[in-house]
């Protein structure tokens, strides 16, 4: 008879047996940077803060320390600075601009990766240029490469354009080679839905859109595969290096596909809303959150995610190298 348990009964069997690995360096942990002195904490995001430039350094340390494989950089603007056009995205000295350059002179072996959009820093919210009530899809895409240019400038290793714009990989690979940074590697948000996990993101980000939502241009929940292979194959061809899924659990299918379709690394993010519900029910006690994190991320590896960036990464790190 068959008997799937003989390869279960012993610590040392499973051991032997098990195939998916998890380690540090699948890890990228997501910061928020703002310019004020200090630290501010993310009340939808418990253990998350607005890093100010100087506990950047500070957590970004323990990254590297930690064995992480990077982080990825997201600048949070006051209001009254933000404008039309998303200036700050693309400002020599934006708060972004001057992270990467902080870190990258204090850890120049950190892989820094920057969130590459206008969301932050617009004043109405969405990804791109508003004209009337849409985003111009052709208009932003000449400010995404502007924005990518600079945060190469500044030092980036790597740039992660996530507006969702046709076109946008192709527009950033030809600004970013015009300008000299032909090394710099693109990874795209290539299938990113409208999604309602990002829900605290906007919280910590004060991103929301001001008007309608962002269904226009990032995918519906409800397309099929087709959309998210038309997407990949896209910013495959204009040239992304890495690609990924976004939200990660409800999208496994998406992260198997596209790892057996493109001879590219694939990645997942494990976004905002994920993190936060996984916290909250472990505050009430209600889950082992270590136990269900390492899960999840297990899991997202197993589907064939070669990274996940998730805001539990230091912590997983912590509990992986524990034990
Ligand atoms: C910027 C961006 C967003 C996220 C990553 N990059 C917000 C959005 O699309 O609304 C969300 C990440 C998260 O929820 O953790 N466009």
């Amino acid at each position: 008879m068959e008997r799937p348990r003989r390869l279960r009964r012993t610590p040392a069997i499973r051991r032997l047996v098990r195939e998916v690995s998890l380690e540090p360096r699948h890890l990228i942990q997501p910061l928020f940077v703002h310019l004020a002195p200090d630290p501010e904490p993310i009340p939808s995001m418990p253990g998350q803060h607005r890093h100010s430039l100087e506990s950047l350094e500070e957590i970004a340390g323990r990254a590297l320390a930690a064995g992480l494989g990077g982080v990825i950089l997201f600048g949070v603007l006051p209001q009254e600075q933000k404008d039309e056009l998303g200036g700050g995205a693309y400002h020599e000295e934006g708060v972004v601009q001057q992270a990467i350059r902080r870190l990258k002179a204090r850890y120049p072996e950190l892989l820094v990766i920057a969130d590459t959009c206008l969301c932050e820093y617009t004043a109405h919210g969405h990804c791109g240029v508003v004209v009337g009530d849409t985003v111009d899809n052709d208009a932003t895409l000449e400010l995404l490469a502007k924005t990518a240019v600079s945060q190469a400038e500044a030092g980036a290793d790597v740039v992660a354009p996530s507006a969702m714009m046709d076109g946008q990989v192709a527009a950033i690979r030809r600004a970013l080679d015009a300008a000299g940074h032909k090394e710099v590697p693109i990874l795209a948000y290539a299938v990113k839905f409208a999604s309602s996990f990002y829900g605290p993101f906007r919280d910590a980000a004060d991103s929301a859109p001001s008007f309608g939502d962002r269904s226009t241009y990032q995918m519906d929940p409800a397309a099929g595969s087709w959309d998210a292979l038309r997407e990949a194959a896209l910013d495959d061809a204009e040239g992304a290096d890495l690609l990924m899924v976004k939200p990660a659990l409800a999208y496994l299918d998406l992260v198997r596909l596209l790892k057996e379709r493109f001879a590219k690394p694939v990645g997942a993010y494990l976004v905002s809303g994920e993190y936060s519900m996984i916290k909250a029910a472990a505050q009430k006690g209600w889950i082992d959150e270590r136990r269900v994190v390492l899960e999840a991320l297990t899991g997202l590896r197993r589907a064939g995610a070669q990274f996940v960036l998730t805001y539990h990464a230091l912590e997983a790190a912590a509990w992986l190298t524990s034990g």
